[in-house]
């Protein structure tokens, strides 16, 4: 099923990993650029009820199906909507550029991190999101599928090692 689509042609040991959530990546509030960690936004339906809110370490496929480790965030985002927000899926792609918009996203849940929480203000929230992704840097430079994931190549102890980059 996940080999199916041209987005999911991964490497071949993960290809018997079913995606957590695949959707469209949509115009985010654009905020993210500006807090220094802009993501990849997907609506959530209501097939995926299965996934709780929160923060994971997460990996995703990108456009040509390569994998890269993400700093994931599932939630009605409260600092900035209380209870009433959207709610959606974002993904913190590390180390990765390019323009993800209206690329249908494969999602993998790896290991969670924390609940969402309302941050007082957009300071904490940035220093949290810091420390979000120095746990999926560690994650990745530990994790035994860090030749899964390794993005650019970089593959084993090299992995989540560089400075935090945008996508
Ligand atoms: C790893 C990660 C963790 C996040 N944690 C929270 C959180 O705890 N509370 C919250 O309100 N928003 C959280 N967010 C969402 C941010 O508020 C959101 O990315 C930011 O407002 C930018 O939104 P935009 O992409 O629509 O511009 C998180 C986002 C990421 C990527």
């Amino acid at each position: 099923m996940v080999a199916e689509r041209p987005e999911h042609q991964l490497p071949t040991h993960v290809t018997s990993m079913i995606p957590d959530v695949v959707g469209r990546v949509v115009p985010g509030d654009q905020r993210g650029r500006t807090l220094g960690f802009p993501t990849a936004n997907v609506l959530l339906g209501p097939d995926d009820d299965q996934v709780c809110d929160g923060v994971y370490v997460g990996a995703v496929a990108v456009r040509s199906g390569e994998l890269r480790w993400a700093a994931v965030s599932v939630g009605t985002r409260p600092t900035y909507y209380g209870s009433q927000g959207v709610r959606l899926l974002e993904a913190f792609v590390l180390d990765y550029a390019d323009d993800l918009y209206d690329h249908l996203l494969p999602v993998w849940l790896l290991a969670p991190i924390r609940l969402q929480v309302a941050f007082v203000d957009e300071q904490s929230l940035v220093d949290r999101l810091r420390r979000d992704v120095q746990h999926v840097r560690r994650y990745a430079a530990r994790c035994r599928w860090t030749d899964m994931v390794g993005p650019d190549g970089r593959t084993g102890s090299r992995a989540g090692t560089t400075e935090q980059g945008g996508s």
